[in-house]
């Protein structure tokens, strides 16, 4: 009876309180802390990125997730996040108890007793190379995931005896593999590859995922969460680039249905590796992490609050509030005043407001799965 109540009674109460509010310190009461994480590792990309890619020299430093106006809501100055605050891994942290995750690359002020952040802003699910063969060129950052993996192996190495040790240090840490694998179908669409090639990448892109996170458990993770890709025919980047006045295109939520099909796919064959990859390893958890549907449920409540939720935020003007020759931080871009209104920040990432709400919802899909209760 407990554990049912736990399962499914807990959960549901506290996504409504989050979600409306109803407890001062929503974030306390979340039953992810039943998991007592100790620590966080996180692989990613700009969705995940708190401070990593700006300390790249000399192309990181220079974005402009460098610079206000990125960071003025929580944080009122830049760290790197590409928003204007919180992202959903500041949100799972605060959910289970934990600090903030520091960036691996902020060597200086660095405590990585909870855990790392290995994510770049930018990077890639392929190395840059493989895409480089391909002429799909990385234009910010060369750390795809294989450096990533490389930066933690090295960062487990310092913090381990052996081997045996390690897989004790890490028992009780929780390991976001994702999301990742965004940017290479990013740059491949954008570079002028066709939505076949794009197909085409798929079992590429799933199986480099996977097989991260299989090296993740086999250096000792026991609870690996693997993310899905956006549906991101709904953002304003892709909505401006592929902006038609053929209806038909758009769905009820004025999305690009070819785009969100392709992210569908993606997200399908994904879970068909995890599927696999669970058989093969299981003594570990394995996750998916559903961004698609934690976004759908992101249109849902801005819908009914009544959020902005075709134009960015930030940005210089066009339908979506979205230029690529001209992004938000360039010249001339503006920003709203009113960010907690909108569920798009720069047209390609979200606001703080829109990943807080799709992590009350992610938060609460994944929880019974991670078994944390047993
Ligand atoms: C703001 O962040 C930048 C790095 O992005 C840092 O150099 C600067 O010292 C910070 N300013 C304040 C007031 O914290
Ligand atoms: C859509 O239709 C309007 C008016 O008919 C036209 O001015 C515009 O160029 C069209 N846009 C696209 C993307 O086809
Ligand atoms: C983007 O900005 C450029 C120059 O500022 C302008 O020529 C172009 O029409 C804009 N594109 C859109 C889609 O608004």
């Amino acid at each position: 009876m407990a554990s049912v109540l736990h399962k499914l009674v807990l959960p549901v109460l506290v996504l409504f309180c989050c979600l409306f509010s109803c407890v001062p310190q929503c974030a306390n009461a979340h039953p992810l802390k039943i998991c007592k994480f100790d620590q966080i590792y996180q692989l990613g990309d700009s969705i995940s990125d708190t401070g990593n890619l700006i300390r790249e020299i000399p192309i990181g430093a220079a974005t402009a997730f460098a610079r206000l106006p990125y960071g003025e809501t929580f944080f009122k100055n830049a760290t790197g996040r590409c928003s204007n605050g919180l992202l959903m891994i500041d949100y799972i942290a605060m959910a289970a108890g934990l600090p903030f995750l520091p960036p691996y690359k902020n060597l200086d002020a660095a405590d990585f007793e909870h855990g790392v952040n290995f994510a770049v802003a930018g990077s890639t699910a392929l190395p840059s190379q493989v895409l480089a063969a391909q002429h799909i060129f990385s234009p910010v950052t060369t750390s795809s995931l294989n450096v990533q993996l490389h930066w933690m192996f090295t960062h487990f190495t310092s913090i381990c005896l052996n081997s045996r040790d390690c897989a004790e240090k890490l028992q009780n840490a929780l390991f976001m593999v994702g999301e990742i694998g965004g940017n290479d179908y990013n740059y491949a669409i954008f570079q002028g590859k066709t939505m076949e090639e794009l197909r085409s990448m798929v079992p590429d892109v799933v199986a480099t995922i996977v097989d991260a996170a299989r090296k993740v458990i086999e250096v000792g993770g026991k609870r690996v969460v693997i993310p899905g890709n956006f549906p991101i025919g709904c953002l304003p980047i892709y909505k401006t680039a592929f902006q038609t006045n053929i209806s038909a295109a758009y769905d009820k939520n004025h999305c690009l249905k070819h785009l969100n099909d392709f992210a569908k796919y993606h997200n399908k064959e994904l879970q068909n590796a995890i599927h696999t990859l669970k058989q093969e390893k299981p003594n570990a958890v394995i996750v998916y992490g559903d961004y698609y549907n934690a976004y759908q449920f992101l249109l849902r409540v801005a819908t009914s609050r009544g959020f902005e939720r075709e134009r960015a935020c930030c940005g210089t003007g066009g339908k979506y509030n979205f230029n690529m020759t001209t992004m938000c931080g360039g010249a001339g871009a503006k920003v709203c005043s009113n960010p907690e209104r909108y569920m798009s920040w720069d047209g390609v990432h979200l606001t703080q407001q829109g990943y807080k709400i799709m992590v009350a919802w992610l938060v609460n899909n994944i929880f019974p799965h991670l078994l944390c209760h047993i």
